[in-house]
């Protein structure tokens, strides 16, 4: 009986409700090579809440939000037990593409009008939401809504995050309170029964093995740092080579000394981008006076990222240069129970599924603190994200939000 809601639920999945959604958020923000640039809580992220907060309203759920301007969108349940969470993020990467976050939001909102369309009760509410600033690139850290929800007391050391133009993440919050004066706040709740993250598998593992769906058992680990390197800003054509102090030749030998080390430690699974770099005084014909850049080493071992740690402060205490931790995360396992949901899910659909360690983070990384969690990865064609050209084949879309409205029913109809 709850078997049958389950796969009735998937069949009411609409694709063309499904796919037309994902191209309407799109709309806000839409860039002309057929990307979205969507920072959070900017006027177009507030334009694209509000049509989110329309649709459901449409769809019959009650709309909340909380401190860090999350946003739940929450279909009753019969009974008066924790609800079954969904969703992911609808900010984006300056050059973002449709789907990171959206796909994962929209196909909870399509699992929300399937379970209409069927008829279907379930014991417990579901709720879809959308976490605040995922990406980290209007306010750093990323994944700040997910991770304020689950521990509240890191909203206060948020606040002060600035963006780009001086704007702070405070006064980010207080517009988006403007906009929405009459949003009920979400109450502390007791934990979620569950949390399952459906998104786009970012990299291209599911695709090389011609696979439709990931089964995703956990996220590695991630560093973020900057590492300082300083040297004397001197005249790039009179300062005889042997004379200089130059913080660009120290930061690039610096550099392949720290890549080196992650691929000694780490092996075939080491993941390490140096990717921001910051140069004064920034001249073509002064000598760097100093060179910032950033590290960011992923790796599933929490020994080997334990030992890389530990190697760049020996790295960095040898070469004078300062290091500073932006941002530590260690591996995350999800629940069992919920990951064994989503394999039964993709068995019942009669579809191939691979088990998958997410390269990327997710707000599922902190939700997993909240309440037993997985996520679902349909394939990113050529493996790319970030980027305008990302996509995914609308059979994959399609398929990915019939198996999550599955393991929603089921994760709904369990008993206390
Ligand atoms: C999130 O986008 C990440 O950097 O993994
Ligand atoms: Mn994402
Ligand atoms: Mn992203």
């Amino acid at each position: 009986m709850m078997q049958d809601d389950a796969l009735r639920a998937s069949s009411y999945v609409d694709a063309s409700r499904l796919l037309d959604s994902i191209e309407t958020l799109a709309h806000f923000g839409a860039g002309e090579d057929g990307g979205v640039d969507r920072p959070a809580l900017s006027p177009t992220d507030i334009h694209a809440r509000r049509h989110l907060i329309e649709r459901a309203i449409t769809l019959g759920c009650t709309v909340r939000t909380d401190a860090c301007a999350n946003l739940f969108f929450r279909r009753a349940g019969l009974e008066a037990l924790p609800p079954v969470m969904t969703g992911s993020h609808v900010d984006t990467q300056p050059t973002g593409g449709k789907l990171d976050g959206c796909y994962g939001v929209l196909a909870g909102f399509e699992c929300l009008a399937a379970l209409n369309d069927a008829g279907i009760q379930t014991r417990r509410p579901l709720e879809v939401a959308a976490w605040t600033n995922e990406e980290g690139t209007r306010f750093q850290p990323g994944a700040m809504g997910s991770s304020a929800f689950v521990d509240p007391g890191l909203l206060e050391h948020y606040y002060p995050a600035k963006d780009g133009d001086g704007i702070t993440l405070a006064a980010a919050l207080a517009t988006h309170c403007e906009a929405f004066p009459t949003l009920e706040t979400r109450a502390v709740e007791k934990a979620a029964h569950a949390f399952i993250e459906l998104h786009i598998e970012q990299g291209p593992l599911l695709e090389l093995a011609n696979i439709p769906l990931g089964v995703v058992k956990g996220i590695q680990g991630v560093r973020w740092y900057a590492v300082r390197c300083k040297g004397v800003a001197a005249h790039a054509g009179t300062t005889p080579m042997h004379a200089r102090h130059d913080a660009m030749t120290l930061a690039v030998r610096i550099r392949a000394e720290i890549a080196a080390l992650a691929h000694q430690l780490g092996g075939d699974d080491t993941r390490i981008t140096f990717g921001r770099w910051t140069v004064l005084p920034n001249s073509i014909n002064t000598i760097a006076s100093e060179v910032t850049f950033s590290i960011d080493f992923r790796h599933p071992d929490p020994a080997v990222l334990g030992a890389f740690d530990r190697k760049l402060l020996d790295c960095t205490a040898r070469n004078a240069v300062t290091s500073e931790a932006l941002f530590i995360h260690p591996p995350v396992d999800f629940a069992p129970a919920v990951i064994q949901r989503v394999a039964d899910a993709c068995h019942a659909l009669g579809v191939p599924s691979l088990s998958i360690t997410s390269g990327a983070f997710h707000d599922a990384m902190y939700l997993a603190k909240h309440c037993p969690s997985a996520m679902l990865f349909v394939p990113s064609r050529g493996g790319i994200s970030h980027n305008p050209l990302e996509a995914t084949d609308d059979d994959h879309l399609v398929l990915g939000a019939r198996a999550l409205a599955h393991c929603l029913v089921n994760l709904c109809n369990e008993a206390p």
